[in-house]
């Protein structure tokens, strides 16, 4: 069941959701050579609280922190660790809270230093596939309209889409209807109604799309070793289409 939400939930998941952007803003302004990972979840933690919310993923199944921090071949859901960040890793962000009854979930891929030219094209066509999936974010539109534009756009660069794990609804649950698979054909799936909160967030490799598991029971990695980055957006449908509710007031992109 997809729930839709009022004007005034939209407001409290608006909330939530800047308060996303500015904290993962504010730790990847930290990431740098010799930082560590626990170092970042801790002034997530920290910020987070301090404006009166709670981490999401915290506990959620027995997660153990604020954020998911993915170094590398990281996929997703990597824990944070005192392992200090090098020059030439890239790293994915990922973090929700709970506000006011509501949710907001965002990640951003960050260089660490300079870094190779491949892995910064990943990380720019990952971030613009995320904005092609947006951009099909229409009354009337289809779910999988969403899925099948940012695989396009990540084929058309020679790089592959995660299949495993796919975005879903957000709301006064961190996961709801509908799951929004980053691959397959346009005109699928439940049609896109006003007041539907979306979190779209492609999971790109630079090699094959196969991803397995640590033994740590969370670390999603690419099989073949490869790069892989991450982004992702809590987005509102209304009348006049996309609205993006992870981005920090002060900006614009
Ligand atoms: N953004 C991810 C998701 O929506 C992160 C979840 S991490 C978890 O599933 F710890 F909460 F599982
Ligand atoms: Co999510």
């Amino acid at each position: 069941m997809i729930v839709c939400k009022s004007p005034a939930e939209l407001e409290k998941m608006r909330a939530a959701s800047v308060l996303v952007a500015e904290v993962l803003e504010e730790i990847a302004a930290m990431v740098a050579p010799g930082v560590s990972t626990l170092d970042l979840d801790a002034a997530a933690e920290r910020l987070v609280r301090d404006a009166g919310a709670q981490p999401a993923f915290k506990g959620y199944r027995g997660y153990p922190n604020t954020i998911c921090a993915s170094v590398n071949e990281q996929v997703i859901h990597g824990i944070p660790s005192k392992q200090p960040l090098a020059a030439g890793d890239i790293i994915s962000l990922d973090m929700g809270v709970k506000m006011n009854g509501f949710f907001g979930d965002s990640a951003v891929t960050v260089p660490v230093g300079a870094i190779p030219e491949r892995a910064a094209e990943l990380l720019l066509v990952t971030r613009e596939s995320l904005d092609k999936g947006i951009e099909q974010v229409r009354l009337g539109g289809r779910v999988s309209d969403i899925g099948h534009a940012i695989q396009a756009h990540v084929e058309a660069h020679g790089f592959s889409v995660v299949r495993e794990f796919v975005g879903h609804g957000i709301g006064a649950s961190l996961h709801e209807d509908p799951q929004i698979a980053n691959y397959g054909d346009p005109g699928r799936g439940p049609r896109l109604a006003e007041g539907m909160t979306l979190a779209i967030e492609p999971m790109v490799n630079v090699g094959k799309p196969h991803v397995k598991m640590l033994s740590d029971g969370w670390t999603a990695v690419t099989r073949d070793g490869s790069l892989s980055a991450h982004f992702e957006h809590t987005v509102a449908v209304t009348k006049s289409g996309p609205l993006v509710l992870t981005r920090a007031a002060s900006h614009v992109r």
